[in-house]
């Protein structure tokens, strides 16, 4: 990944300049404010967007910032649940709606700008499965860009992998591959099931929210794209995503296609088997890229229990570890034609989720127990 490029608190890179294949906008310049009530509807008419008459653009309600501000006691800091590329996220309760909503701000000094805002709003209004989160509503008040979404109870996946906070349990076998195979689905919806099929281009743990029962949904399609269309087997765009993440042929010429989506998959694959992180600066040179250092050790099977996240403490099932590595490895082949798509991979979760694993009755594997 020689020359990917990073920034940012949340290792984006910079997404400011203009994309070829996407439309344009007269929005590029984060700083060019068009100081109009509602400046969303500009920016739509710009992408063309319609709806198709047969419900499937589904609308965002429009909210004020007024509302949003009461809802979060005017962004009160207790209220914030994180921060990421776009801004600070809040937690508000919306009466009108009566509903718990994570609130984003664009922070206009931020890394993201108006054409993530619009592509989140567009990619969400055509978007409907149990695997994506919901786009409540947002607001484009004067310079203002907040975005409403349901809220999710138990935050991102890499808040319950990795850095636990002192009395939470680490995440068992089954969830974790009921986690895996959630967000197999909702990637699926994207690639062959939207209208037109989408590139996520922004996979990773952060981005995975839980709901109750530990239920999976994808956020974040600022950086979405339409796929290839007719014979183009790419798309050509300008490098963007997160390190550690990125598959390298995008990573090195830009080219983008459904299976770079694949290679973030297996690295989000392998973090949920390891409960390491794609990248971790307080390892050993050699440990720092989870993928770098785990693919030395695909060669073997014997080495695959060295894999397995200790907070595990060997409560897992053989087999269906050594089948989710295997997943993990055909995501992560270096020629993206050799990848799989999408639909085996969620065929083959499905199947490993399906397997529920019970320490009272399997084995518990010895040799990576820990002392408790
Ligand atoms: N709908 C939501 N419900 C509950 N918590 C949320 C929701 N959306 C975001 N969060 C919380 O806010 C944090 C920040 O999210 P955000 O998407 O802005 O940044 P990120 O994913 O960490 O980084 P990046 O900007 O690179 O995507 C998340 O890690 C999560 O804990
Ligand atoms: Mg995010």
């Amino acid at each position: 990944m020689g020359f990917f490029c990073c920034v940012g608190k949340s290792n984006k890179n910079n997404p400011a300049d203009a994309d070829k294949a996407k439309p344009s906008l007269n929005v590029n310049k984060k700083k060019n404010w068009i100081s109009k009530d509602d400046q969303l509807s500009l920016d739509v008419k710009n992408l063309n967007l319609k709806e198709d008459g047969k419900g499937n653009c589904k609308r965002a309600q429009t909210f004020t910032f007024a509302e949003l501000a009461a809802a979060t006691r005017n962004f009160r800091p207790d209220c914030c649940l994180g921060e990421g590329g776009f801004g600070k996220v809040y937690k508000g309760q919306l009466d009108r709606i009566n509903q718990d909503l994570a609130i984003k701000q664009l922070d206009r000094n931020g890394l993201q700008g108006i054409r993530e805002f619009v592509v989140e709003v567009l990619t969400l209004s055509l978007a409907d499965h149990p695997n994506l989160v919901n786009l409540i509503g947002f607001c484009a008040e004067g310079d203002q860009r907040l975005l409403g979404y349901e809220y999710m109870p138990l935050g991102s996946l890499e808040n319950h992998l990795h850095d636990l906070p002192c009395g939470r349990r680490a995440l068992d076998w089954n969830t974790r591959m009921k986690i895996a195979a959630g967000a197999a689905r909702g990637l699926e919806y994207l690639h062959d099931k939207m209208k037109p099929p989408v590139i996520y281009r922004d996979l990773k743990c952060s981005n995975i929210l839980l709901g109750e029962g530990y239920h999976p949904k994808l956020s974040d399609f600022g950086l979405a794209k339409v796929g290839p269309s007719g014979d183009k087997t790419h798309v050509s765009t300008r490098v963007m995503g997160t390190y550690g993440y990125c598959a390298p042929e995008y990573a090195m010429t830009g080219q983008l296609t459904f299976k770079s989506d694949i290679y973030s998959f297996g690295v989000v694959l392998l973090e949920i088997i390891t409960g390491r992180k794609a990248i971790d600066q307080t390892k050993p040179a050699k440990q720092q890229n989870l993928v770098a250092w785990a693919r030395p050790l695909f060669k073997d099977r014997k080495n695959f229990p060295q894999m397995i996240d200790p907070l595990l403490q060997g409560q897992y099932p053989v087999r269906g570890s050594y089948q989710a590595i295997a997943i993990a490895v055909m995501c992560l082949q270096e020629q993206p034609n050799l990848r799989p798509v999408i639909a085996d991979v969620v065929t083959a979760l499905n199947y490993l989720a399906s397997q529920k694993y019970d320490p009272g009755i399997h084995p518990v594997q010895g040799s990576r127990r820990i002392p408790s």
